[in-house]
Protein backbone atom coordinates (compact mmCIF):
# COMPACT_ATOMS: atom_id res chain seq x y z
CA UNK A 1 0.00 0.00 0.00
CA UNK A 2 1.58 3.39 -1.08
CA UNK A 3 2.73 5.54 2.13
CA UNK A 4 0.14 8.16 3.36
CA UNK A 5 1.22 11.45 2.48
CA UNK A 6 -0.16 14.50 4.63
CA UNK A 7 0.89 18.44 3.61
CA UNK A 8 -0.88 21.10 6.76
CA UNK A 9 -2.36 23.63 4.25
CA UNK A 10 -0.76 27.17 3.52
CA UNK A 11 -3.58 29.34 4.10
CA UNK A 12 -4.55 31.90 7.34
CA UNK A 13 -6.00 29.13 9.41
CA UNK A 14 -8.35 29.38 12.64
CA UNK A 15 -7.17 27.65 15.36
CA UNK A 16 -8.93 26.09 18.57
CA UNK A 17 -6.79 25.49 21.71
CA UNK A 18 -7.82 22.84 24.33
CA UNK A 19 -6.30 23.59 27.87
CA UNK A 20 -7.55 22.78 31.33
CA UNK A 21 -4.94 25.18 33.76
CA UNK A 22 -2.60 27.80 33.33
CA UNK A 23 -2.46 28.73 29.59
CA UNK A 24 0.91 29.77 29.13
CA UNK A 25 1.31 28.00 26.01
CA UNK A 26 -1.74 29.91 24.86
CA UNK A 27 -0.77 32.86 25.09
CA UNK A 28 2.72 32.04 23.26
CA UNK A 29 1.00 31.16 20.74
CA UNK A 30 -1.76 33.91 20.67
CA UNK A 31 1.13 36.49 21.73
CA UNK A 32 3.02 35.11 17.94
CA UNK A 33 -0.76 35.73 16.45
CA UNK A 34 -0.70 39.21 17.74
CA UNK A 35 2.98 39.83 16.46
CA UNK A 36 2.35 38.71 12.64
CA UNK A 37 4.46 35.94 13.27
CA UNK A 38 1.53 32.80 12.44
CA UNK A 39 -0.76 33.65 10.09
CA UNK A 40 -4.28 31.74 11.76
CA UNK A 41 -6.37 33.38 14.38
CA UNK A 42 -8.48 31.87 17.62
CA UNK A 43 -11.46 30.79 16.79
CA UNK A 44 -12.13 29.31 20.04
CA UNK A 45 -10.79 28.56 23.65
CA UNK A 46 -11.99 25.37 24.77
CA UNK A 47 -11.65 23.56 28.39
CA UNK A 48 -12.89 21.02 30.49
CA UNK A 49 -12.06 23.17 33.79
CA UNK A 50 -14.16 25.81 34.85
CA UNK A 51 -11.60 27.55 36.81
CA UNK A 52 -8.68 27.34 34.13
CA UNK A 53 -6.64 30.29 34.19
CA UNK A 54 -6.05 29.92 30.85
CA UNK A 55 -9.67 30.43 30.20
CA UNK A 56 -10.11 33.51 32.18
CA UNK A 57 -6.63 35.15 29.73
CA UNK A 58 -8.93 34.08 26.46
CA UNK A 59 -11.83 35.97 27.55
CA UNK A 60 -9.07 39.54 29.03
CA UNK A 61 -8.25 38.92 25.47
CA UNK A 62 -11.67 39.02 23.96
CA UNK A 63 -11.55 35.31 22.48
CA UNK A 64 -14.26 32.95 22.64
CA UNK A 65 -14.22 30.65 24.93
CA UNK A 66 -16.21 27.52 26.05
CA UNK A 67 -16.49 25.35 28.85
CA UNK A 68 -17.71 21.74 28.83
CA UNK A 69 -18.64 19.98 32.37
CA UNK A 70 -17.19 16.36 31.48
CA UNK A 71 -20.01 15.53 34.11
CA UNK A 72 -22.66 16.19 31.70
CA UNK A 73 -22.07 13.60 29.72
CA UNK A 74 -22.40 9.84 30.01
CA UNK A 75 -19.05 8.67 28.96
CA UNK A 76 -15.83 10.41 27.27
CA UNK A 77 -16.97 9.43 23.92
CA UNK A 78 -20.28 11.53 24.16
CA UNK A 79 -17.67 14.58 25.57
CA UNK A 80 -15.64 14.51 22.64
CA UNK A 81 -18.41 13.93 20.48
CA UNK A 82 -19.72 17.48 21.85
CA UNK A 83 -16.48 18.92 21.60
CA UNK A 84 -15.78 17.72 18.23
CA UNK A 85 -19.18 19.37 17.09
CA UNK A 86 -18.62 22.99 18.64
CA UNK A 87 -14.86 22.96 16.84
CA UNK A 88 -16.63 21.63 13.60
CA UNK A 89 -18.95 24.56 13.92
CA UNK A 90 -16.46 27.02 14.32
CA UNK A 91 -14.76 25.95 11.15
CA UNK A 92 -11.74 25.14 12.97
CA UNK A 93 -8.28 24.41 11.08
CA UNK A 94 -6.11 23.02 13.92
CA UNK A 95 -6.70 22.15 17.39
CA UNK A 96 -3.68 23.20 19.58
CA UNK A 97 -3.31 20.64 22.73
CA UNK A 98 -1.91 23.18 24.92
CA UNK A 99 -2.24 21.48 28.77
CA UNK A 100 -5.09 19.55 27.99
CA UNK A 101 -5.30 17.22 30.77
CA UNK A 102 -8.07 14.37 29.40
CA UNK A 103 -7.17 11.56 27.38
CA UNK A 104 -9.04 12.04 23.92
CA UNK A 105 -11.00 9.53 22.60
CA UNK A 106 -10.25 7.38 19.38
CA UNK A 107 -13.08 9.59 18.15
CA UNK A 108 -11.97 12.77 18.70
CA UNK A 109 -8.02 11.64 17.36
CA UNK A 110 -9.65 10.49 13.92
CA UNK A 111 -11.65 12.96 13.45
CA UNK A 112 -9.04 15.83 13.66
CA UNK A 113 -5.58 13.48 12.01
CA UNK A 114 -3.06 15.62 11.04
CA UNK A 115 -5.43 18.52 12.26
CA UNK A 116 -4.05 18.15 16.12
CA UNK A 117 -0.91 19.07 17.93
CA UNK A 118 0.18 18.80 21.30
CA UNK A 119 2.75 20.10 23.50
CA UNK A 120 4.86 17.62 25.71
CA UNK A 121 7.51 18.71 28.34
CA UNK A 122 9.43 15.64 27.61
CA UNK A 123 11.33 14.25 24.75
CA UNK A 124 9.02 11.57 23.51
CA UNK A 125 9.12 8.76 23.56
CA UNK A 126 10.83 8.96 26.44
CA UNK A 127 8.82 9.84 29.34
CA UNK A 128 4.92 9.90 27.98
CA UNK A 129 2.42 10.73 30.82
CA UNK A 130 2.30 12.22 33.57
CA UNK A 131 5.25 14.15 36.09
CA UNK A 132 7.49 13.73 33.29
CA UNK A 133 9.82 16.40 34.50
CA UNK A 134 10.43 14.12 37.91
CA UNK A 135 10.34 11.08 35.76
CA UNK A 136 13.53 12.15 34.09
CA UNK A 137 15.27 13.43 37.15
CA UNK A 138 14.97 10.21 38.68
CA UNK A 139 15.80 8.26 35.70
CA UNK A 140 18.82 9.83 35.27
CA UNK A 141 18.83 11.54 32.52
CA UNK A 142 20.95 13.99 30.97
CA UNK A 143 18.92 15.67 28.49
CA UNK A 144 15.21 16.31 28.64
CA UNK A 145 13.13 18.87 26.77
CA UNK A 146 10.12 19.43 24.92
CA UNK A 147 8.06 17.99 21.98
CA UNK A 148 5.57 18.80 19.86
CA UNK A 149 3.53 16.24 17.83
CA UNK A 150 0.43 15.67 15.87
CA UNK A 151 -1.92 13.47 17.72
CA UNK A 152 -2.64 9.85 17.36
CA UNK A 153 -4.73 7.17 18.92
CA UNK A 154 -1.71 6.37 20.82
CA UNK A 155 -1.33 9.00 23.66
CA UNK A 156 1.94 10.84 23.69
CA UNK A 157 2.93 8.43 20.36
CA UNK A 158 1.96 11.05 17.65
CA UNK A 159 4.27 12.23 14.73
CA UNK A 160 7.25 14.79 16.20
CA UNK A 161 7.09 18.03 14.56
CA UNK A 162 9.68 19.73 16.70
CA UNK A 163 11.92 18.79 19.67
CA UNK A 164 14.00 20.90 21.54
CA UNK A 165 16.60 19.78 24.47
CA UNK A 166 17.56 21.54 27.64
CA UNK A 167 20.32 20.00 30.19
CA UNK A 168 19.34 18.49 33.23
CA UNK A 169 20.83 19.87 36.35
CA UNK A 170 22.57 18.34 39.23
CA UNK A 171 20.41 20.23 41.64
CA UNK A 172 17.42 19.83 39.50
CA UNK A 173 13.56 19.82 41.11
CA UNK A 174 10.67 19.13 39.55
CA UNK A 175 10.11 23.07 39.39
CA UNK A 176 13.12 24.24 38.09
CA UNK A 177 13.29 21.72 35.02
CA UNK A 178 10.07 22.38 34.22
CA UNK A 179 10.67 26.38 33.83
CA UNK A 180 13.49 25.87 32.04
CA UNK A 181 11.69 23.08 29.70
CA UNK A 182 8.67 25.85 29.20
CA UNK A 183 10.78 28.49 27.95
CA UNK A 184 11.68 25.96 25.14
CA UNK A 185 7.87 24.79 24.63
CA UNK A 186 6.80 28.53 24.29
CA UNK A 187 9.48 28.96 21.62
CA UNK A 188 9.20 26.00 19.53
CA UNK A 189 4.76 25.50 20.13
CA UNK A 190 4.23 29.18 18.13
CA UNK A 191 6.85 27.75 15.64
CA UNK A 192 5.64 24.32 15.02
CA UNK A 193 1.82 26.41 14.58
CA UNK A 194 3.66 28.56 12.03
CA UNK A 195 5.04 26.27 9.41
CA UNK A 196 1.69 24.35 10.08
CA UNK A 197 -0.21 27.16 8.10
CA UNK A 198 2.70 28.10 6.08
CA UNK A 199 1.73 24.88 4.41
CA UNK A 200 5.33 23.49 5.13
CA UNK A 201 4.64 20.38 7.19
CA UNK A 202 4.63 17.59 5.23
CA UNK A 203 3.76 13.63 7.50
CA UNK A 204 5.02 10.80 6.06
CA UNK A 205 3.96 7.81 8.01
CA UNK A 206 5.88 8.22 11.68
CA UNK A 207 8.15 11.39 9.80
CA UNK A 208 7.16 15.20 9.85
CA UNK A 209 9.69 16.70 6.83
CA UNK A 210 9.84 20.50 7.09
CA UNK A 211 9.25 21.82 3.47
CA UNK A 212 11.37 24.56 2.11
CA UNK A 213 9.80 27.69 2.09
C1 LIG B 1 2.98 22.35 29.75
O1 LIG B 1 4.22 22.11 30.36
C2 LIG B 1 2.65 21.25 28.77
O2 LIG B 1 3.78 20.76 28.10
C3 LIG B 1 2.07 20.20 29.69
O3 LIG B 1 1.28 20.93 30.58
C4 LIG B 1 1.84 22.22 30.76
C5 LIG B 1 0.75 23.23 30.49
O4 LIG B 1 1.20 24.51 30.80
N1 LIG B 1 1.32 19.24 28.96
C6 LIG B 1 1.30 17.96 29.26
O5 LIG B 1 1.89 17.49 30.22
C7 LIG B 1 0.45 17.10 28.36
N2 LIG B 1 0.79 15.73 28.52
P1 LIG B 1 0.41 25.77 30.30
O6 LIG B 1 -1.05 25.56 30.73
O7 LIG B 1 1.05 26.92 31.00
O8 LIG B 1 0.56 25.84 28.80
Amino acid sequence: MAEEVFVSPRKAGRIAVFLSGRGSNFRAIHDAILEGKICASVALVFSNVETAPGLLAARERGLETLYLNPKLFPDREGYDKEAVRQVRKRDVDLVCLAGYMRILTPYFCREFKHHCLNIHPALLPSFPGLHVQQKAIDWGVKFSGATVHFVSEDVDMGPIVIQAAVPVLQDDTEHSLADRILVEEHRIYPEAVRLFFDGRLEVRGRRVFIREA
